[in-house]
C-alpha cells in the first residue's frame, strides 16, 4: 500500500487553513487512483485508528491510493469549516467524515451526498448494523453513509495516582459525591481538579449535567422539541455546570481536548469528561495509570455518536470512494479501526475478545444501556444548532451569566429545532 500524506494542519486561523488546503501539495484529481479521505484524525489515538483503516484499505483496494486530507482540531472544529467551504466551491474530497444523525441530515438536505442504498444491498450492510443506527443514516428510505463506529461521549477519565493521593477510593455516583471528590483534589492543591478545554468540550460537560438533572428521556426531548429549554431543570443544570466550572483550569478557553487530557496525564488534574476516543489516545501515548466511569448521575445512559463516511456529489474518484466505504463497513475494516480508536464497532457481528478492555466494557454497556444522542458530536443537533450552542457555552465560560445562557439556548432551539 502506498499513500500520500498531506501534512496535517495545526490549529491556525481558518484563512490559513483554507489556503493550506488549496495549495498544500494537493494532488487530488491528478490521478484517478487517489482517494482523498477528509477527517480530523491527525494525531494520537485518532490517527492510530485511521492508520488501521488505511492499512485494511491497502489490502482491500490495492488499485487505489489513500490520500490523507486530515485537518487537526478536536471534534472537527477546524475541519468542518474547511469542508463547508470546499463543498460550497464544488471541490469535495472523495469522502469525508460525518456524524450519524442530525449532522448527516445537513449534508443530505443540501444535496451534497449520494444515495448508497444500492451499495448497502451489494455489500450486505443492511443486516450488519443495528436498525436504530440505520435509521440515523436514512432519509426517505435512502441510506447516505457507512458508519465506522459507535463512540460514547459521557465518560469521565481520571488519573489513578492523583485520586489515590487525595484519598479518593470510589467512583462518584452522583453530583454531590463528584463535588466532594473535587473538593478533596482542590484541598490537595491540584491545579485543575476537573480538566476541560474550549467551547465544544464545555458543551459536552454541560450535556452530561443535563442528562443527570433531566434524565435520559427529558434530555433527548430537548433536541426533539418535547422538552422546553425554559424548563427549571435546565436552569438547575446551568447552575450545577457553573459550580463544576469552578474546579476547572482557568485557561480552558484556549485548550483543545488533548491539552486538557495532558493535564490529567501530567498529574495536574484529577478528572476529565471526554468521549471514549480518550481511551485510545491515552493508550497511544502510553499512559496507563487511568480509570474511567460514566458521568455521575447518568446511570446506565450511553450518550452515543457515530462517525460515518459518505460519497460526496462530484467526488473525483467515486470508484475509489466506494472501495473505501466497503472497507469501512466490513468486519475487517471495523476491527482494524475500532481496536485503535476507543470506539466500538457499529457492526453487530464483532467479537469482544478482539478488543481492548475499555471497549469490551463499552460493548456490553451499549447492549443494555439507554441511548441518548450528543449535540457536541452531531447525533442530536444540526451544525447550525451546534455552532450556536458552542458559542453560548463559550460566552458563559467568560461571563458566567446563568439567565443569559438559558436565553441563548432557548433562542438556538427556536431557530434550529426541526430544521
Ligand atoms: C468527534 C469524533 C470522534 C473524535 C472526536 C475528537 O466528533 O466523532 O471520532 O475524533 O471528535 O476529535
Amino acid at each position: 500500500m502506498g499513500f500520500t500524506r498531506r501534512a496535517a494542519v495545526a490549529v491556525v486561523g481558518v484563512a490559513a487553513l483554507l489556503s493550506a488546503t488549496a495549495c498544500g501539495g494537493d494532488d487530488s484529481g491528478s490521478s484517478s487512483k487517489n482517494v482523498e479521505v477528509f477527517t480530523w484524525w491527525a494525531d494520537g489515538g485518532e490517527k492510530a485508528g485511521l492508520d488501521g483503516l488505511v492499512a485494511q484499505f491497502g489490502t482491500d483496494c490495492a488499485g487505489f491510493t489513500f490520500q490523507n486530507g486530515a485537518i487537526a482540531g478536536g471534534a472537527g472544529a477546524n475541519a468542518k469549516q474547511v469542508l463547508a467551504s470546499r463543498l460550497q466551491q464544488n471541490d469535495p474530497p472523495d469522502t469525508f467524515q460525518a456524524h450519524a444523525g442530525a449532522e448527516l441530515l445537513d449534508y443530505i438536505d443540501a444535496g451534497q451526498v449520494e444515495d448508497l442504498s444500492a451499495d448497502y444491498s451489494t455489500w450486505g450492510l443492511k443486516q450488519a448494523f443495528p436498525q436504530g443506527l440505520i435509521d440515523n443514516l436514512t432519509v426517505d428510505g435512502k441510506i447516505y453513509s457507512v458508519p465506522a463506529n459507535i463512540h460514547r461521549a459521557n465518560v469521565v477519565w481520571s488519573n489513578k495516582k492523583v485520586l489515590a493521593d487525595a484519598g479518593i477510593t470510589t467512583d462518584p455516583k452522583d453530583l454531590a459525591e463528584f463535588l466532594a471528590a473535587l473538593d478533596k483534589l482542590k484541598a490537595k492543591g491540584i491545579k485543575a481538579p476537573l480538566a476541560i478545554g474550549k467551547d465544544w468540550t464545555q458543551l459536552m460537560l454541560f450535556e452530561s449535567v443535563l442528562i443527570t438533572d433531566l434524565g435520559a428521556e427529558k434530555f433527548t426531548g430537548l433536541w426533539k422539541g418535547t422538552t422546553d429549554w425554559t424548563d427549571p431543570l435546565v436552569t438547575k443544570s446551568i447552575n450545577d455546570f457553573k459550580t463544576l466550572l469552578t474546579y476547572t483550569n482557568a485557561d480552558r478557553d484556549a485548550l483543545d481536548w488533548t491539552d486538557a487530557e495532558k493535564l490529567v496525564m501530567d498529574g495536574k488534574a484529577g478528572y476529565q469528561l471526554m468521549g471514549d476516543w480518550e481511551a485510545a489516545d491515552l493508550d497511544a501515548k502510553s499512559f496507563t495509570d487511568y480509570a474511567y466511569f460514566t458521568f455521575p448521575g447518568n446511570g446506565t445512559t450511553f450518550q452515543w455518536l457515530a462517525d460515518s463516511f459518505v460519497l460526496p456529489k462530484g467526488a473525483k474518484n467515486p470508484d475509489g470512494t466506494k472501495c473505501w466505504l466497503k472497507t469501512v463497513g466490513s468486519a475487517a475494516g471495523q476491527k482494524a479501526f475500532n481496536t485503535k480508536k476507543g470506539s466500538i464497532p457499529a457492526r453487530t457481528d464483532a467479537s469482544p475478545a478482539d478488543y481492548p478492555k475499555y471497549q469490551q466494557a463499552a460493548m456490553a454497556d451499549w447492549k443494555s444501556a439507554t441511548q441518548v444522542p450528543s449535540c457536541a458530536h452531531g447525533s442530536a443537533c444540526s451544525q447550525g444548532w451546534q455552532g450556536a450552542a458552542n458559542s453560548a457555552l463559550g460566552a458563559f465560560s467568560t461571563k458566567q451569566d446563568v439567565a443569559g445562557l438559558q436565553t441563548a439556548l432557548v433562542a438556538a432551539a427556536k431557530q434550529y429545532a426541526g430544521k
